[in-house]
């Protein structure tokens, strides 16, 4: 089967929120087996940590990282690196699975030809949160982000390219895809506090898998 074949994607429900953003409901759910098997050794390798913010807090998301560079935090600021900072390991490999699967959303929401080179893997457990924020790390802005939520449901919040715009509130269930770039790379975005509850496969905590192109 071609990759075309198996990322079929025409009976995701596509929802069209700014222009440049796309809500690809579903869309992970034919890979979710392969997607959640990989996920222990790669955890296993880069455990999850609560990363420190520039301001000195604990995030109440836990982070890892595979592909070439990982997103990390300390009180220098925000940053992509090519190892973990507490092992000095470099991030395990990308699966061709999580790969395919971004290039796939990306082309799917209009952006063929997206080259993931980090994948941001945040767990978040009831009372996790993450407050609104640009994603503006990366070196080409030209590439959009894809990101995959697995587990429990999360409202995200979707907001415009300043701070103050009120962002519109999207459930993101398991398997849901969004991508946003172009006109909408820039918009402010964050998850309000996960609920309590109980997924059938990955239990109490929701994980958000995101693609990015760092460098
Ligand atoms: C992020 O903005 O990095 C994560 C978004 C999410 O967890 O849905
Ligand atoms: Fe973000």
């Amino acid at each position: 089967m071609s990759n075309l074949e198996l990322f079929d994607d025409e009976w995701a429900r596509r929802e069209q929120l700014a222009p440049g953003a796309m809500l690809l409901r579903g869309f992970a759910l034919p890979h979710e087996v392969e997607l959640l098997a990989a996920l222990p050794e790669l955890i296993a390798r880069a455990p999850f940590r609560h990363m420190p913010t520039p301001g000195g807090r604990r995030m109440s998301v836990a982070m890892s990282n595979c592909g070439r560079y990982g997103w990390v935090s300390d009180r220098q600021g925000y940053r992509y690196a090519s190892a973990a900072p507490l092992s000095g390991q470099p991030w395990p490999a990308m699966p061709a699975v999580f790969r395919r699967l971004a290039v796939a959303a990306a082309a799917s929401a209009g952006f063929p030809g997206f080259e993931p080179d980090a994948c941001l893997i945040n767990r978040y457990l009831p009372g996790a949160r993450m407050g609104l924020h640009q994603d503006k790390d990366e070196r080409d802005l030209a590439a959009p982000i894809v990101s995959v939520s697995l587990g429990l449901p999360a409202v995200f919040l979707f907001g415009g390219l300043r701070r103050g715009d009120r962002p519109a509130r999207i459930l993101l269930e398991h398997g849901d895809a969004l991508v946003w770039g172009g006109p909408a790379r820039l918009c402010y975005h964050g998850v309000a506090p996960v609920k309590k509850g109980q997924h059938p496969r990955l239990g109490e905590q929701r994980i958000n898998l995101t693609f990015r192109k760092a460098r």
